[in-house]
């Protein structure tokens, strides 16, 4: 994908983005329809939908031969990442939105051949868009992040994390997680994977790691973290596949080769 080319999906991606933005803050007081998926936990909104299907059809419509991957079944089944790919989670943060109205974002990764291009995550109520065009550098709103710190201390690291790590899961062994929370200078959850890719961005946390995520959870935050230094890969420190599931972690290449070689490593069941 050449520059100018990049530079004009990107205007696309970030007018729509902007706009589906406005149609949930202007709706986010209405009545809210409240559907459950995987488990009475697992929320999706009349809004998660109408979302991803206005991104969906704007999409489909203005650029006929890109593909799409996204949540909630507006988008295609995909089995490569081959051509021009938009990776979409509507409302990342599904959760937040119902019970908070805000702490949610809109997240959109666009990929060529695999290749991160673009990212986009849009905190809608702050109305903050975190941004990035590979080669060109990561910005919040018009102001470009600084590349993260390469003098940071491990025990001053703030890592985000959720508490199933805490508690006996299939993937590592509790205790060694324990060890890390208490190790760094402190630990924070704030239930928006993509808000979490673009706080690690922005350098006011240091890490971010999950057991799961889906590419649409991660495929913006890690272009973001790739233009300000940082790495994503999974808790094993390998390259994610874009098209499954997978464990994630993400954030100072630093203070993420301490965590994987001193805990996760030690901990992996
Ligand atoms: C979820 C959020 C949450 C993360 C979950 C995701 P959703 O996305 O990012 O923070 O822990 O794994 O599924 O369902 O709200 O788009
Ligand atoms: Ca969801
Ligand atoms: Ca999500
Ligand atoms: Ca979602």
């Amino acid at each position: 994908m050449n520059k100018a080319q990049r530079d004009m999906i990107f205007s696309q991606a970030t007018k729509w983005i902007y706009e589906a933005g406005e149609q949930i803050r202007q709706q986010i007081h209405n009545p809210l329809t409240i559907d459950t998926k995987s488990n009475a936990n697992d929320l999706v909104t009349e809004m998660d939908r109408s979302t991803e299907a206005f991104l969906a059809n704007n999409i489909k419509s203005t650029f006929t031969d890109h593909f799409i991957l996204s949540e909630e079944g507006y988008g295609d089944q995909l089995d490569s990442m081959n051509g021009i790919v938009w990776i979409i989670d509507p409302i990342d943060g599904t959760m937040n939105f119902v019970h908070q109205k805000r702490n949610f974002a809109i997240s959109i990764g666009i990929f060529n051949n695999g290749i991160g291009e673009i990212g986009l995550i849009y905190n809608v109520m702050e109305d903050v868009l975190y941004s990035a065009k590979r080669g060109e550098g990561a910005y919040k709103n018009n102001k470009k992040l600084p590349q993260l710190h390469r003098d940071i201390l491990f025990e001053e690291a703030i890592v985000s994390m959720n508490h199933f790590w805490l508690c006996e899961n299939r993937l590592v062994d509790e205790k060694w997680m324990q060890k890390l929370v208490k190790d760094v200078r402190g630990s924070r959850t704030y239930g928006s994977a993509a808000l979490e890719f673009a706080f690690v961005a922005e350098g006011i946390i240091d890490s971010y790691l999950t057991l799961s995520l889906s590419p649409w959870d991660y495929a913006a935050g890690m272009v973001i973290i790739s233009e300000v230094g940082g790495v994503t890969t999974t808790i094993d420190g390998d390259t994610l596949d874009m098209l499954s599931k997978t464990s994630v972690a993400s954030g100072n290449p630093l203070i993420q080769e301490k965590i994987i070689a001193n805990y996760i490593k030690k901990a992996r069941k």
